[in-house]
């Protein structure tokens, strides 16, 4: 059996200054929180633990290279620079194996800085994770485009990716969800559907970005899965459990429960 441990949205700023503006996210309590989860992670022993972006609250000025504030945007990506080097201090002191994803209120350029460039393939507990680093589009949806669309075609068929693949991403694929009036799934979303349904490759595909939450098990038994937000009480996080026969078992966790 492989168990993964999910966890996405935290939404945390400890060196920046100030909180998330939704009052919901509680970006001040994550450095607490991972404490809390560390402890989850001893006790259910997961093979690896998957990240799903928003590590970071980033403001949006920052991201589009101005600041919010009088101070110069260096200093906010210094200071995002170091929350991140928080978190990956806080993964490499778990023990286990990780795989992170930036998402849309993370700074790519300071993630890189910390974590390296994690769009890429990496064989863990079984599995061959490809990790996708997608973008919105001026219409606020999610495009895998480029290179990410080229690596995902890859993925699907190449002879060298044929194994038992985990996708990793900001985005979500299915279910198809709008809210805010923001479309929260890809482009072309249910194409990249069948397509990986065709494959018989990817056993789960597994997303953030919509702080609510969902979880579809499609044809074949792909999981495509997002738990609620981390930064929200009572910050969940989910449990995959993949069996030697192929069946996976999924169980809801929080901190707070
Ligand atoms: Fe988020």
């Amino acid at each position: 059996m492989t168990r993964l441990l999910h966890f996405t949205d935290m939404h945390l700023r400890s060196h920046q200054p100030g909180t998330a503006g939704n009052v919901a996210r509680l970006s001040r309590d994550m450095p607490a929180a991972l404490d809390r989860l560390a402890d989850q992670i001893n006790e259910l022993a997961p093979d690896a633990v998957v990240m799903t972006g928003d590590l970071l609250d980033v403001p949006d000025e920052v991201i589009a290279g101005g600041s919010p504030d009088d101070r110069p945007v260096e200093t906010w990506v210094d200071e995002a620079v170091a929350d991140f080097a928080l978190v990956k201090d806080w993964f490499e002191a778990t023990g286990v194996d990780y795989v992170v994803v930036p998402g849309n209120h993370d700074h790519e350029g300071a993630f890189t800085q910390v974590f390296g460039d994690t769009c890429r393939t990496k064989d863990v507990a079984g599995f061959r994770f490809f990790c996708f680093w997608d973008q919105l589009s001026s219409d606020r949806q999610p495009e895998r485009t480029d290179a990410r669309r080229d690596l995902f075609d890859a993925a699907l068929a190449d002879d060298e990716h044929d194994c038992p693949q985990i996708h990793i991403q900001h985005y979500m694929i299915d279910p198809p969800t709008m809210a805010r009036g923001w479309h929260y799934e890809y482009k072309g979303a249910a194409d990249m559907k069948r397509s990986v349904e065709r494959s018989g490759r990817v056993k789960a595909v597994l997303s953030g970005h919509y702080h609510p939450g969902s979880l579809v098990i499609g044809a074949g038994g792909v999981i495509h899965s997002l738990p609620p937000a981390f930064c929200e009480a009572p910050h969940a996080f989910r449990i995959y459990d993949f069996s030697a026969d192929g069946t996976v078992e999924v169980t809801d966790h929080a901190l707070d429960n």
